[in-house]
């Protein structure tokens, strides 16, 4: 099963998707996480890695032999010896190196590639290969993805979410991030991509938990859980510390339950 969870930029997508992790470790299932944003740097702290794990786009030898190495697992100029995992029409977590997985109590993490430098041009390869990697993964039954999306919705136009189960949207207390979710139940409707709901993120009382959950209500958007804003998180992410999930653990385990419920329901909602 593949989750995405997308939304707006510092809604806590990145901070969702490391409480779903450990929920689902905690229910025993395999995890891995897939961070196909290519601007944020900080999801492996929050997971408890020492290091994020090398970008499959170097497995892939670079953003101009991307389209090549799919196809043929060889670059451009021939020079990528090894047929690469990629070029395969399927592969499963285990097939893929150990370089580019980065391990720890049943969760891996890995990721499609970062932005480094000003002027290397955009980010469509990154596109492509977070959405072929997501259709030729498979997945044992008791394996969940968790895919980390990069902030807006470009990621819609590149059929990211094609082969994915379910798409979870994080909404925080702003009518960008309402109007955002509500653009993203439409566009993963288009792409064929069952949308599960919205969890609100970063409510700091039960006033704006219930007046976020109204303004998605009102745009046909349903809500399945509220995170509320919790100083701990704040101060992880500052400190570049892991996320304890402890404190929302009720919150997350029924959002989960939702997230799970959407993806094995035979049809969209
Ligand atoms: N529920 C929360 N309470 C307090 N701070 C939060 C919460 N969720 C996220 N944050 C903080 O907001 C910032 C953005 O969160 P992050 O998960 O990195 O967002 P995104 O991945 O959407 O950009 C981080 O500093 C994070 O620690
Ligand atoms: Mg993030």
């Amino acid at each position: 099963m593949k989750i995405c969870i997308c939304g707006k930029g510092g809604s806590g997508k990145s901070t969702v998707v490391a409480l779903l992790a450990a929920e689902l470790r905690r229910r025993r299932k395999q995890v891995l996480v897939v961070d196909s944003d290519e601007s944020n740097a900080g999801l492996y702290w929050m997971l408890g890695f020492e290091e994020p794990p090398i970008p499959l786009m170097e497995l892939a030898g670079g953003k101009k032999s991307i389209q090549r190495v799919l196809r043929t697992g060889f670059t451009e100029d021939g020079s990528y010896q090894e047929k690469s995992v990629l070029a395969r029409d399927e592969f499963r977590t285990d097939d893929l190196p150990g370089t580019h997985v980065q391990r720890a109590d049943g969760i891996g993490l890995v990721c499609i590639g970062k932005i480094h430098q000003a002027l290397e041009g955009c980010a469509c390869p990154m596109g492509v290969l977070s959405r072929e990697f997501l259709k030729k993964l498979r997945t044992d039954d008791d394996e969940v993805v968790v895919v980390d999306m990069e902030a807006g919705v470009e990621h819609f136009g590149r059929g990211v979410e094609t082969s994915v189960d379910a798409v979870l949207v994080v909404a925080e207390p702003s009518l960008e991030s309402v109007g955002l979710a509500e653009r993203i139940k439409a566009l993963a409707s288009g792409a064929g991509a069952m949308f599960a709901g919205a969890v609100l993120n970063k409510v700091s009382s039960e006033e704006i938990a219930a007046r976020l959950a109204e303004a998605l209500q009102l745009r046909g958007v349903r809500v399945l859980s509220a995170i509320p804003f919790r100083r701990e998180f704040l101060q992880a992410g500052l400190e570049g510390t892991s996320l304890n999930a402890e404190p929302v653990a009720g919150e997350v385990q029924s959002l989960l339950d939702s997230v799970l419920a959407a993806a094995e329901a035979p049809e969209g909602n």
